[in-house]
């Protein structure tokens, strides 16, 4: 999908369609009111007659309306004025591009970017606008899976702005949103991909591939090379699969030679059967997607690469299977991790923070500034949070506050959750330093208190994407999430530097 910012009269487009907004009680927006005077009163009327209320999310399709040069002019209902915020303005702009996706038009300019959304600005308002058409335009298609559908019409989208001095704002917010769709994108198609296509060497070649375009560098260690490193606990949930763990380092370093860089850590479980304790078959397809928090750190770096943003960036994915078999872990298993601490696998299917902790003791050699990692790591932070909200979780509060700030930017939302000492005590075991898991009480929390043991050597914080990594029943698929949110956050931190 290609897109252009532009200042431009809604009645002189030369377009498939012109996008506009309509208020609650027949509240014209200006571009709205601008062809209805050049229309002599035509939307007005038509309004007036009860063919379009405003209502949120609503929408109407018009052919040759007077005195246009357009093709089609589409009214998209905003609802109340005075209660036009973030989610309604979403809601708006996704009705219209889901509208545009149904016309057959290839190319539009939207007009709603102009419209004043409470507490945000401009720029704001473009930046959502592309990720969202980004996003509804994505189809899944793979040529051993589901070769291409019908792709959605809309091909060119103009998004237009109040002012000629707009401009630069809009462009700037239109590459920065471009880099970030990009890099959901990528996020998304990992994910999507079934666990026979996307196995830990398939991920492991994507990254090559990421750091042969963009000239990163790049380190992907074997089995041989985890065993010399002492990844005992990384290594025991590997055992139980016949593909190869891999253990994917990237590194970005456009920052200051002096400036220690942040580390990203995604989960890169590529299926999880849950192993020995094996999960139940319904719906077990959708772990498939418990590489998302791998997918999501290389869709940052893909972004954060575009930008050419000025900072120093290290990726980490741990990858392997969570498969039963007779070489499996077994629960009761003490391993040794990587920290030297020992764990008691008391249940298989906790396998996610057995391969995160050795990564996070790996991560020490860069002497990070923060490390972040990002994994699909508990049905129980989908019990507390659903899916809208990722579950945040750190032993620093501003840069948990950072990473909330960042969310909220890029509505990506995370939400601070408590990580008190108190919770630690759910981790006791007989027979080794800690039971990799904690019981059923604040699941999500014991869990990140786990992680907490082997970030004792810096500032950390774990998002838990369980809830928002992905859609399931008719939408089935990966979201891309949280790439906007760490692509926000990185943008924050270089420019603070600046
Ligand atoms: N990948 C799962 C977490 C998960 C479950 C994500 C459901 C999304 C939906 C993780 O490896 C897992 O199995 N966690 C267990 C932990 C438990 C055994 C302490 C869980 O959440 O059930
Ligand atoms: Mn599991
Ligand atoms: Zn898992």
């Amino acid at each position: 999908m290609e897109f252009s910012i532009k200042n431009g009269n809604p009645e002189k487009q030369r377009l498939g369609c012109v996008v506009v907004g309509v208020f609650n009680y027949r509240k014209l927006s200006a571009a709205a009111a601008a062809i209805d005077e050049v229309s002599e009163g035509y939307l007005s009327g038509l309004l007036r007659r009860g063919d379009m209320d405003g209502k949120l999310g609503s929408t109407l399709l018009l052919h040759h309306v007077p005195n246009t040069l357009c093709d089609r002019v589409l009214l998209v209902g905003c609802g109340k004025e005075r209660d036009f915020h973030e989610r309604e303005y979403r809601q708006a702009v996704s009705a219209s591009i889901k509208a545009l996706n149904t016309t057959g038009t290839s190319d539009a300019a939207s007009f709603l970017a102009e419209l004043t959304v409470k507490r945000r600005e401009l720029s704001w308002c473009v930046e959502q606008m592309v990720e969202i058409a980004a996003e509804e335009s994505y189809r899944f298609s793979h040529p051993s899976c589901k070769k291409e559908e019908a792709a959605p019409s809309l091909k060119k989208l103009v998004v237009n702005v109040p002012q000629r001095n707009h401009l630069a704002i809009g462009e700037a917010a239109l590459k920065q949103a471009q880099a970030i769709a990009n890099g959901v994108r990528w996020a998304r198609e990992l994910g999507n991909l079934p666990g026979n296509i996307c196995t830990p060497t398939y991920l492991a070649e994507q990254a090559q591939e990421l750091a042969k375009n963009h000239k990163l560098k790049i380190e992907v260690l074997e089995r041989s090379d985890m065993e010399v490193l002492g990844m005992g606990s990384l290594l025991s949930v590997a055992k139980g699969s016949r593909q190869p763990p891999k253990f994917i380092v990237l590194q970005y370093s456009k920052g200051k030679s002096t400036q220690k860089p942040v580390v990203l850590i995604g989960k890169g479980i590529t299926f999880d059967a849950g192993g020995i304790s094996i999960k139940p078959a319904a719906e077990m397809d959708e772990m498939k997607f418990d590489m998302c928090g791998a997918a999501s750190v290389l869709g940052t770096m893909k972004a954060v690469a575009e930008l050419e943003l000025a900072i120093n960036l290290v990726v980490i994915v741990p990858t392997c299977e969570n498969l039963p078999d007779g070489d499996a872990n077994k629960p009761g298993d003490v391993v040794t991790s990587m920290s030297g601490q020992t764990i008691e696998v008391l249940n298989t299917d906790a396998e996610g923070r057995l391969i995160l902790c050795d990564a996070m003791t790996y991560a020490e050699r860069f002497e990070p500034e923060v490390v972040v990692d990002i994994a699909t790591l508990t049905g129980a932070c989908v019990i507390a949070l659903g899916h809208h909200a990722s579950g945040l979780f750190s032993n620093d509060d501003s840069l948990a506050r950072a990473l909330v700030n960042a969310g909220e930017e890029s509505w990506d939302r995370a939400w601070h959750m408590p990580m008190w000492e108190d919770y630690q005590e759910q981790l006791k075991s007989n027979f080794a330093d800690m039971a990799n898991i904690g019981g059923r009480a604040g699941g999500s929390i014991t869990a990140a208190c786990f992680l907490s043991r082997y970030a004792k050597k810096y500032d950390w914080a774990h998002l838990d994407i369980a809830g928002t990594a992905w859609k399931s029943g008719k939408e089935k698929g990966a979201t891309g999430r949280p790439v906007p949110l760490l692509t926000h956050f990185l943008l924050q931190r270089t420019s603070k530097k600046a």
